[in-house]
Parts: C-alpha cells; structure tokens; sequence
C-alpha cells in the first residue's frame, strides 16, 4: 500500500502519513473506489426512475443491500440504509419512541458515543427520561444493574457494542436476551465492529444495529440501520418513498456500492484483524507500558476490540503528545475522533472513574489492516522522547 501523505504550510515536499487512527476513520480501500466509481461517472440516474437508465442503477443498490446484509447475516428487507451511524443510532431510538407512545423511558450507558448521549440528552429536554448507566473502572457494565434499570415505561435499551474511545466490548448477546425477556426493544451501535468482530445479528438476537461505511474502508456519509423483520419501524427521514418508505432521500448511490464492496472485503479481513493486527497492537500496547514509566491502559485487556488501545501518561497533557507526535506524521487521538480539538475530558475515561488529569493525559492507538510493523516502530522510537520532554517542560 502507498503510503498516505500530509503537505504543511512551512513543507514543500510531501511528509509520509503513520495512520493510527483507524477508529475515527479508514482509508477508501482501492477495491471500493473502483466499485464505486462507475456511479459517479456513467450510471448517475435516479434509481426511483421509471426508464431503464435510472432502474439499472437501483439493481446495483439492491445487491450492495445484500452485501452488507451478508456482513452482519442479515435478510436484505432488513436493511435500511442512512446517512451515517449517527442517523443510525437516531432513527432507532426515535422509532421505539414512536412505537410506543406512552413509554418516554430510555436506557443507554454514559459511554456512548456522542451520536447516542447527545441524542438522548436533547430527548430528555423534550420530556424523556434517560436512564444514563455507569460503567466499571474498567468500564465492562454491571449487568445486574442494568436490568434493574429496565422499567415498564422503557420503550429501548441501546447499548454499544465496543467502545470507540477503548475497545472496550459490552456483552450484547446477554442484554439483548434480557430485554427480549422483558419485552423491551434493544439497539445496538456495532459502528466499530465489522471487519473485527464477527457481526451476526441472529446469535446477537438484536431488535436494531446501526453501522457506518467509512469505519470499514468505504466513504464518509453512509451507513445502515438493520430492523429486524416485523419489528415495528417509523421513519425518522421522511420524505420520499425510497427504502421501502423507510427513508426519505434520494439514495447515495456510489457510496452505497462501496458500502457492499466494503463489506466483502471486512468479511475477508477478519482473520487479519485477529491476528496480525492484534499482535502490532500488543506489541505497541506492551512496548508503551513497559518502557515509558508513569503510562496506563484504559480499558479492560481482554474484552476489547483487536485493534485499540488507549493508554495515559501521567504527568502529560494528551494535547502536546498529539503535536508532537503530528510534527512526525503520526495521526492519533484524544478522547473521541468526534470531539478532538475540544479540551474536555473524555466523558467515556471520567465515566471509568480516571481523574480529570489521567482522562486528559490519554492517547487512542487505532491500528487496521494497513499498519505495518514499521509503523510501530516508528511509534515505539520517537514516543518515549516526546513524553520526557514534555514531563521536563511541565516541571
Ligand atoms: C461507536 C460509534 N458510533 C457512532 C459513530 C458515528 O458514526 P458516523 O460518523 O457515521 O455518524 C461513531 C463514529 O466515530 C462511532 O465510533
């Protein structure tokens, strides 16, 4: 793979790119950019046509339909695809809302990614009540807890999968079995688990599971809501009658192709995640802890995702590490991708009960199928010298 570059305002040559930073977002993968790029060339009809040049182009959605529906083994009627995973998350609370007028009560976690808090917190001014869970020091969920928490006026439960910020992963097999006993509607955001984790909707026994294409080498401003058959679902785009009148909008055709080529491709690359991946990781991961003194992981080491790991470094504000460290072409994050450049605390570290020091000292390694070994040891040779220097500034 070439690798990416980044031009600066004082550079007149290109300076290679170490992109760690797969859990914000991930390169176009070639296979994808060619699948797609056909629709944004020749076959630009409207798929709602009534002509053959418009009705090709929606044979082309219905098989990227059943693609993605063959990532997750899914029906491809269970499909529905969005904007994003943000609108993912959305459209499934506000449904089971919709669903069920009379129940205003929703339960999620206070780690969620920003697509699911602040939906509910916006929810709650209107007059639902959000049910936020705490999470343990190593941020897994107190499942007992949960289920107490369930009411008889929750219209969802919508809990994560794995954590952006940690990888930490939630039992959702379990939680989805304790909802269906209670007869309460349960979402997940699996948005950072294709390619990773195998995603299987019928062993997860999910009701809703949001995913969005550019956390698996397809663009940015796609995803997918899986609605489980007969579940009822009310619109949360309404306009036209696409998908099914589902949701409005005229479909994103080109990015929806990439999504399906996308999603073959993060069914091959499985295994590597698994493997190759995880061991860069470990290594990473181990190398830090070791011989940088004063540095921490954040996050159970087990129940994690492959490919993350989010260690802080005492004494060290995350900010200059993360300016350093992109002095060098080295891309990672702070908190979520989604906040960054924002000064706060991750709410997801606070959560995990990590002192506003130790929350803001804390860097996000996000490996993928493109890292190298190479660009490990590229981490592991300059980080060590960026922390001293900072710790002997800050004295
Ligand atoms: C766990 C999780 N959920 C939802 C989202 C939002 O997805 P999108 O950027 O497609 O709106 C993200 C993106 O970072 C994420 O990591």
């Amino acid at each position: 793979m070439k690798r990416p570059t980044k031009t600066g305002s004082e550079q007149t040559s290109q300076q290679p790119v170490y992109y760690l930073d797969n859990n914000a977002t991930t390169r176009i993968a070639p296979e994808v950019v060619e699948a797609m790029l056909p629709f944004l060339t020749e076959y630009w009809g409207n798929p709602s046509s009534m002509y053959a040049f418009g009705k090709q182009v929606a044979k082309h959605i219905e098989q990227a339909r059943e693609k993605v529906a063959a990532l997750i083994n899914a029906e491809p009627r269970e499909i529905v695809f969005t904007s994003c995973g943000t609108e993912s998350n959305n459209s499934a609370i506000q449904s089971a809302l919709l669903a069920h007028p009379h129940k205003r009560h929703i339960l999620t976690t206070s780690v969620e990614h920003s697509a699911n808090i602040k939906f509910c917190a916006a929810l709650q001014k209107q007059g639902c009540h959000i049910t936020f869970l705490p999470v343990e020091s190593d941020g897994g969920l107190d499942l007992h807890l949960l289920e107490k928490c369930i009411r008889p006026d929750t219209a969802i439960v919508s809990v994560m999968w794995a954590n952006n910020e940690t990888g930490v992963l939630f039992p959702v097999e379990e939680i989805a079995a304790m909802c269906r006993s209670k007869g309460v509607a349960f979402h997940t955001d699996a948005v950072q688990t294709p390619g990773k984790l195998n995603v299987d909707v019928k062993d997860l026994g999910v009701d809703f599971l949001s995913l969005s294409a550019h956390k698996l080498h397809a663009p940015k401003g796609v995803g997918l809501l899986f609605v489980k058959r007969k579940t009822k679902y009310h619109p949360y785009v309404i306009g036209g009658g696409q998908e099914g009148g589902r949701r409005g909008g005229t479909e994103n055709v080109p990015s929806i192709v990439a999504f399906g080529r996308a999603a073959e491709l993060a069914m091959a690359h499985l295994k590597d995640e698994n493997t190759r991946v995880r061991a860069l990781r470990d290594k990473l991961e181990s190398a830090v802890l070791h011989h940088i003194p004063g540095t921490v992981r954040n996050g159970a080491r087990e129940s994690r995702l492959p490919n993350t790991t989010n260690i802080s470094f005492e004494g060290v504000e995350a900010e200059g590490i993360l300016m350093l460290l992109d002095q060098l072409g080295i891309c990672v994050s702070s908190g979520s991708a989604c906040t960054s450049g924002s000064l706060d605390p991750s709410h997801v570290l606070i959560a995990m009960g990590c002192t506003i020091p130790r929350a803001r000292g804390s860097i996000r390694f996000s490996l993928g199928v493109d890292n190298t070994e190479a660009d490990v040891d590229f981490v592991l040779k300059h980080l060590p010298g960026i922390i001293s220097r900072l710790r002997e500034k800050s004295v």
